[in-house]
This record gives structure tokens, C-alpha cells and sequence, in this order.
């Protein structure tokens, strides 16, 4: 047993707390923003399908490890991996692991939290009356608008970054544990909304057979690895997010159970939107494979077409938003969790200090779309340069190093006794993290990187 494992430290004060909260963290742009353009530009079903198989495969074999390690160490990431690697007697490099997730979620952090300003910016327009009579046209245009003005999106990210960085502040019970029990409902309830109008007023049904008419031509090695780095991102994997929300679960929960509700919620959530959407964009005949402009471009037309839209449109982006909010908060909190159980720096100075770092990155995301058009690293602008680093180098090298030490390095009794697993499905969890999920995650890794010639 790891010493002083959990002593006066603070936890969820219920494992429902926790559940939401990791939902909080895994429910983001990626499942109500990223999913549905990827799906629509994927040729639907068949990328739905390959998701599902990766998510209960590959992501939630690694979410239950991630999970398992943090809970274990009762520690920042960072510590924990050290903490980890001695009491399995292996290599203290293993810290190296906890350091890179915590620069990865501030990494992340930065651009998130300009992309989430956009849906603030936009929750306003729609709650102004914005989106009346938007056509095509106006509607790129508006977003190319939005995009040449740096002091306007620099306003939104401050406030984001600000929202972001008060709660975490607040600490575990009256930060992140409240905010996830406010927003996480409200945010449930806001998507059954939508869903219900979309049913009463879209074209549901449509949307069905576009998400879940799997059209087996469709599904190519391209589509499944896409849908594999997808999985991977919506489930907060590979950065220490979800090791250390672990890290403030109590002994007596069952990470396994736990881990099972938040998989399915996730994907719950990526469903119900990307039916909502579509119902939507159908029943306005727009076209479903806009790629990322179906949330900012297409759907403000539909808003703007329907009656109520005003309402409906900002609904949209208030879900936006609070789905952003929940995640960011995940970004920020591993780094503060180590500064603050590491120097005399309370957690509202340590917050306040790692929001600041990110935002000041984030001011450089924001002037690589107007003034700093030209500034380029490796021939990718900022901003495309951050996404590019985090989503497809550190993640899926943090994920792989997850499944390699919880199934390779640290002692099979410890994790059989975290997990509390019957023998058969141990084995089944093991065997998997050792052989699929690394095998999967490095050839995600090729394809991302383009060192595995792209495949389509
Ligand atoms: N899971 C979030 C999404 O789908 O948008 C993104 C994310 C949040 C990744 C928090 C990592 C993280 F720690």
C-alpha cells in the first residue's frame, strides 16, 4: 500500500459526484461539436459503428486504467506516476508520464478555451436575434467576421478562461464537484430538449438512417482510425484528466462500474447530438457533411429559418458551452493539483497562475487566424500547430504509456485489487491493454502523424 495514500486529501462525496464529473470531462466540443462532423463527413453509420467498437474496446479498457492509477496513488498525476513506479519497483522516469499530461491538458487548454469563446460570441448573436434571415453566404461571413477580430475573440477567451479558472480554484467539493452537479443536468436536460424538437419539428427519422445506416463500403482503415483518435479524445484519455479525478475517489467505489457509466454517457451524449443536429439540418435541407462549419456555419442558417430560433439557436450554444466548460476545467485541473500539492501556492493562486499560461497561449491562437496569419511551425499555423502536437502526438504517446504501465509494469495483484474484477474479466482487461490498446493507439499515431502513408 502506498503511504499516507489519501490522507486529508479531498474527495467526491459520492460516486456519483465523481461520475458526473468525469462525464463533465469527457462530454465536450468533441462529442456535440466534433462527432457530428465527423460522422456527417464519414458517411455516417459505418463511422458510428466503428465508434461504438472503439469506445467499449479500446477506450473504456484505458479509461478504467487511467481511472485506476490516479485512485490508487491518491496523488496529482505526476506524483502518482512516481509513487506508482516505485511501489512497483520500476524506473522513476515513470514521473516523466504525470509531466507531460499536465503540459498536455494546458496545451489543450489554450486553443479549447479560444474555440469555446466562439461559442460564447455566438450564444450572444442567437439571444440578440442574430440568426434571423442568415443565409449562406451571410453566414460565412459572419464567421469569417468573427475570425479577423482578434480583440473579439480575445474578450470571449478571457471570459472563458476566467469561468474556467474560477472553479477550479474553488477546489474539489465547492469547485468542480458543485459546478459539474449544476451544469452536468442542465446540460443533460438542454440536449432532451432539442432532441424532442428535433423529433416533433425535424426530420428525425432522417437523421436515424444517417447515423445508423452502417453502409459496411464505407468502412475503410482511414474511417476506423479516424474514429479511433476520436474515441480516444472524447473519453479525456492519455493526459491525466481522468487520473486525477481517480486520485479523489473514495476506496470503497467501483472504478469499473464507475468507469462503464461515464463511457456510456459520453456516448450517449455524441448520439442524442448529432441526431439533434441532424434533424435539424435535414429538415432545412443543409448539407450534413460541412465539416467543422456545420455548428458554426450551417446550423445558424436553420436557426435563423425556424420559428423560436432565437431560443432554439442559443439553447444550442448555451449546451455548447457548458459541455466546454466541464472539460476545460478537467484541462486545468491536473497541472493545479500538482502545483498546489507541491509548493505553498494555494489553489486559487495556482489556478489563477496556469490559467494565465494557457491564456497567454491562447493569445497567440487567437492572433494566428488574423495577424499572425503567416507565423507558422513545422508548416502549420498556431493553432493548427497546438491541436496537431496534443491531439495526435502527446495523447495517443500518454495513452499508450497508461496501457503499458498499468498492464505491463505495475503488479497484477495491485490493479486486480483497485479493479476488483472476477478472474475472467481481469484477463480480458489485461490482455487487452497489453496487446489492442497499444497496438491500436501507435497505429492511430502513424496515421495522425502521417508516417503511415494516409489511408482512405
Ligand atoms: N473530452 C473532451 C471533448 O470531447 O471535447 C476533450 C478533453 C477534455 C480532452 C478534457 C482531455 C481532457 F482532459
Amino acid at each position: 500500500m502506498i503511504r499516507n495514500a489519501g490522507a486529508r486529501r479531498a474527495h467526491w462525496s459520492s460516486r456519483w459526484a465523481f461520475i458526473l464529473a468525469a462525464t463533465g470531462s469527457a462530454v465536450g466540443l468533441g462529442n456535440i461539436w466534433k462527432f457530428p462532423y465527423m460522422a456527417g463527413e464519414s458517411g455516417g453509420g459505418a463511422f458510428v459503428l466503428i465508434y461504438l467498437v472503439c469506445i467499449a474496446a479500446i477506450g473504456l479498457p484505458l479509461l478504467m486504467a487511467e481511472i485506476m492509477l490516479g485512485r490508487r496513488a491518491q496523488r496529482n498525476p505526476v506524483d502518482a506516476m512516481a509513487v506508482l513506479a516505485r511501489e512497483a519497483g520500476a524506473s522513476a522516469a515513470w514521473r516523466a508520464l504525470g509531466v507531460t499530461g499536465v503540459i498536455t491538458g494546458l496545451l489543450i487548454l489554450s486553443f479549447y478555451s479560444v474555440v469555446a469563446g466562439w461559442m460564447l460570441d455566438y450564444l450572444v448573436l442567437g439571444a440578440g436575434g442574430g440568426f434571423a434571415g442568415l443565409d449562406s453566404a451571410a453566414a460565412q461571413s459572419r464567421l469569417s467576421a468573427l475570425l479577423a477580430d482578434p480583440q473579439r475573440m480575445l474578450l470571449w477567451h478571457s471570459v472563458f478562461m476566467l469561468m474556467t479558472a474560477a472553479i477550479v480554484g474553488g477546489g474539489v467539493a465547492h469547485g468542480l464537484e458543485r459546478a459539474n452537479k449544476l451544469l452536468m443536468p442542465a446540460l443533460f436536460a438542454i440536449l432532451l430538449f432539442l432532441l424532442v424538437y428535433g423529433l416533433i419539428w425535424g426530420e428525425a427519422g432522417r437523421a436515424a438512417a444517417f447515423l445508423f445506416h452502417a453502409d459496411f463500403a464505407k468502412i475503410t482503415p482511414g474511417v476506423t482510425l479516424a474514429a479511433m483518435g476520436q474515441a480516444f479524445f472524447s473519453l479525456s484519455l492519455g493526459m491525466g484528466s481522468m487520473m486525477v479525478y481517480g486520485s479523489y475517489l473514495k476506496r470503497d467505489t467501483s472504478i469499473v462500474r464507475a468507469s462503464v457509466a461515464v463511457a456510456a454517457m459520453d456516448t450517449v451524449v455524441a448520439l442524442l447530438a448529432g441526431l439533434a443536429i441532424f434533424s435539424i439540418v435535414f429538415a432545412h435541407h443543409l448539407e450534413p457533411a460541412a465539416g467543422p462549419g456545420l455548428v458554426l456555419q450551417t446550423l445558424p442558417i436553420a436557426f435563423g429559418d425556424m420559428a423560436g430560433g432565437a431560443l432554439i439557436g442559443s439553447l444550442f450554444f448555451v449546451l455548447l458551452v457548458f459541455a466546454a466548460w466541464t472539460s476545460s476545467i478537467a484541462l486545468l485541473e491536473p497541472a493545479t493539483a500538482w502545483i498546489t500539492e507541491n509548493t505553498r501556492l494555494t489553489r486559487p493562486r495556482a489556478s489563477a497562475l496556469l490559467g494565465t499560461a494557457a491564456w497567454l497561449l491562447g493569445v497567440a491562437v487567437v492572433l494566428s487566424f488574423n495577424a499572425w496569419r503567416g507565423v507558422t511551425l513545422f508548416g502549420l499555423g498556431i493553432f493548427d500547430a497546438l491541436d496537431y502536437l496534443s491531439s495526435n502526438i502527446l495523447l495517443p504517446l500518454g495513452g499508450v504509456l497508461i496501457a503499458v504501465f498499468a498492464a505491463w509494469v505495475m503488479k497484477a495483484g495491485h490493479s486486480r485489487q483497485e479493479l476488483n474484477l472476477d478472474a475472467t474479466l481481469y484477463a480480458v482487461w489485461r490482455l487487452t491493454l497489453r496487446y489492442v490498446v497499444p497496438l491500436a493507439i501507435v497505429l492511430i499515431f502513424l496515421q495522425l502523424t502521417g508516417l503511415l502513408p494516409r489511408l482512405t
